[in-house]
């Protein structure tokens, strides 16, 4: 932390930050962890000097490293110029044909790997307290997604028609989108746990006329109703005429009208033969909505050729996928997400190994659920969130160590930073430090891995998502564009255009170039504030708005919240700032404790300490409010607008309609 004068200390009001340059990070984490041997021995990139050979070559000459990538994929027509720039818009694999359904299924089969299991979809009920996996392989997913490719082509869509799909994870979600990119109707997927507002402005937005769903879904052995959602959505929009509806759950639902149609009545119809469309590279492939940080979400879209060839590469090097060595590889996210879409379906399937679909919650029947399924299907690649890792260490390790999990070879976090405490654990208990932990930094707009270690290469420590990934230029600067001194924090950007960029918010250029290109000149801005260490390795220090000032300081709150989790009674913490007399901004930490901890003021007191003692004592919370649980949106993340209203004392003006659990805030208000 620097000791800024008073004299510049920020005005009483300013509770945020744009002023990423002197942001500076102390907690210090020195535990470095060696690729273990059994998995550096046979990696694609076995060691660091491999890694920075290719890393330098894939930045000095873009085009021949992607060129000779991209060649390992299936192509009707090869392209003619690998990249055309003009900021910010990029072309990659200007004028090649190709098909990511081709990719991630055909493919297989023209190897003869037809038979070869693609999907391995385990419900959330049991049967007769037998697990209920149903396995498709190439062969199954080409006949069961050429039948709905007909069926769609039958209800009218056409390449370039938005088809919205708002479905539970069940293999038909899987199917409906491969039928999508078969055809090139760009999907528009909407997580299974948004409301109908939700899919009324989604649908709006992307002038979509087609809604595919399920009756309902399974969630903690109780079914969420989807398509009573889409039948309140469509009460607020005329624009869609045909909803197809998977009879999932058989609770109720029925297809009512004209309007809607049964799944299983077109499918039994429709010819399983329906070549892939013969698409151009930038044909859009789909869009997929992200909250931005004010107003209505944003579209953000994909196209098809630098997508595909983002996402294979990116899965087959940070999970080191090998698909004859028995690899099985499960992300836990849900497709409704972006880590759904690159990583459960369209990275994974073209490098032909096994991905586990799962239906339901982690703690159905019991607590255990993830481990017992690591242990049944072999799991060696494992992909989760670190909101879920925390939870885990909170029910405690009987649950892990009651299995047989040695089938793991690489396990993985995405969504927020990691704090080391989770990471520790995660290692330990999940990997039994013998696993290498993938920390990857990405975005929704990214398509795939930019940060992120090399599984049998990279030293790792914990809460640093290392070093970029090939033909990544991350750097660290400040608002001009330079780049700040080792170990100073500032503002992400990417310097180069990679093949799973962005191209665009549907329908709104201005925010587009508002949003990433007009932070740092010529740059893309991620959002977030980093710093980058002496050995080079990132370490992410949360949205820049998540920065707050405090008595002049300034102070990550994540780094905050990492000295928080790390005192042994503290489960999980989240920090905002909050409007304070005397410093300007002061620290509030949201605290869930862990089992047989009270909440008591003496605590809090140890607490303090603890971060005094770990950041200095100007990180000292001024308030700790104890929760049972905090706010968080569907998709795990701690919903920090909202906690800051709370710490401010005053009306909740965010948005909640992403909230879980909306009794919480009245808990926390109480206390605030
Ligand atoms: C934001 C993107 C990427 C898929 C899931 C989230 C944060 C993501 C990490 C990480 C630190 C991370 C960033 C980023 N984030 N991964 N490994 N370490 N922060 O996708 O909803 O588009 O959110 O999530 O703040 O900008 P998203």
């Amino acid at each position: 932390m620097s000791q800024t004068p008073p004299s510049t200390a920020t005005p009483a009001s300013s509770t945020t930050s744009n002023d990423a340059n002197t942001m500076e990070s102390t907690l210090q984490e020195s535990r470095m962890f060696a690729p273990p041997a059994k998995v550096a021995e046979h990696a694609h990139i076995s060691s660091i000097e491999q890694y920075e050979k290719m890393y330098a070559e894939s930045i000095e000459n873009p085009d021949k490293f992607w060129g000779e990538q991209a060649a390992n994929l299936h192509w009707f027509k090869k392209w003619t110029r690998v990249l055309e720039w003009e900021l910010p818009d990029a072309k990659w694999f200007v004028g090649g044909k190709t098909n990511l359904c081709y990719n991630a299924i055909d493919r297989q089969i023209d190897d003869g790997l037809g038979d070869q299991v693609a999907i391995i979809f385990e419900a959330e009920g049991m049967i007769d307290g037998k697990a209920d996996v149903t396995k498709l392989t190439y062969n199954d997913l080409k006949r069961e997604v050429s039948k709905f490719a007909n069926v769609l082509k039958s209800q009218g869509v056409k390449k370039g028609d938005v088809v919205t799909i708002y479905m539970g994870m069940v293999p038909q979600l899987a199917i409906a989108m491969l039928a999508c990119a078969r055809i090139g109707a760009p999907h528009s997927i909407i997580f299974g746990g948004f409301s109908a507002n939700a899919i009324r402005d989604r649908v709006e937005d992307g002038k979509s006329r087609i809604v595919i769903t399920c009756d309902g879904s399974w969630r903690r052995g109780k079914v969420v109703p989807l398509k009573d959602n889409v039948d309140q959505a469509l009460t607020m929009t005329d624009r869609v005429d045909t909803v197809i509806m998977y009879q999932r759950t058989k609770q109720g639902a029925p297809v009512t009208n004209g309007r809607d149609k049964d799944w299983d009545t077109l499918m039994a119809d429709a010819s399983d033969d329906c070549p892939c469309e013969e698409l151009d590279s930038e044909d859009l492939a789909f869009i997929l909505y992200t909250s931005g940080s004010t107003g209505k979400p944003k579209g953000i879209m994909h196209t098809v050729g630098g997508y595909m060839v983002y996402t294979y590469l990116t899965s087959k090097y940070t999970f080191d996928l090998h698909p004859d060595a028995n690899d099985v590889y499960w992300c836990t996210a849900d497709i409704g997400w972006i880590t759904g879409h690159s990583y459960i379906i369209y990275g994974i399937l073209p490098n032909r190994v096994p991905t586990v679909m799962y239906e339901g919650a982690p703690d159905t029947p019991e607590k255990d659920r993830f481990w017992e399924m690591i242990e049944r299907h072999k799991v060696t690649k494992f992909y989760t969130a670190p909101t879920a890792i925390r939870a885990f260490m909170k029910w405690g390790d009987d649950y892990p160590d009651k299995h047989d999990l040695s089938s793991l070879k690489v396990i993985g976090t995405v969504g927020e930073p990691i704090n080391p405490e989770a990471w520790i654990w995660y290692n330990q208990v999940i990997g039994a430090e013998n696993c290498p932990i993938v920390d990857t930094w990405w975005q929704t707009e990214t398509a795939g891995h930019m940060i992120t270690p090399m599984p049998g290469a990279t030293t790792t420590t914990p809460g640093s998502c290392t070093r970029p990934f090939f033909g990544i230029d991350a750097a660290v600067v400040n608002s001009e564009g330079e780049e700040v001194e080792t170990n100073q924090g500032g503002i992400l950007v990417i310097r180069k255009p990679w093949p799973g960029m962005l191209r665009g918010i549907y329908g709104d250029r201005e925010r587009f170039h508002d949003t990433y290109w007009s932070k740092v000149p010529g740059f893309y801005t991620a959002g977030d504030g980093a710093r980058k260490d002496e050995n080079g390795n990132f370490w992410i220090m949360g949205r820049i708005d998540d920065v707050i000032v405090v008595a002049g300081h300034n102070l990550g709150t994540m780094e905050v919240e990492s000295a928080l989790v790390s005192h042994f009674s503290v489960a999980e913490a989240a920090v905002v700032g909050f409007p304070h007399d005397v410093k300007g901004t002061g620290v509030a930490a949201f605290v869930t404790l862990k089992p047989a901890h009270e909440e008591s003021d003496e605590l809090r007191k140890k607490i303090n300490a603890h971060v005094a003692k770990e950041l200095g004592p100007i990180a000292k919370a001024d308030k700790i409010i104890f929760a049972e649980a905090l706010p968080k949106t569907r998709s795990g993340k701690i919903m920090r607008r909202l906690l800051r209203d709370i710490a401010a004392g005053k009306e909740i003006t965010s948005d909640t309609s992403t909230l879980e659990d909306r009794s919480i805030v009245e808990k926390l208000q109480a206390q605030a």
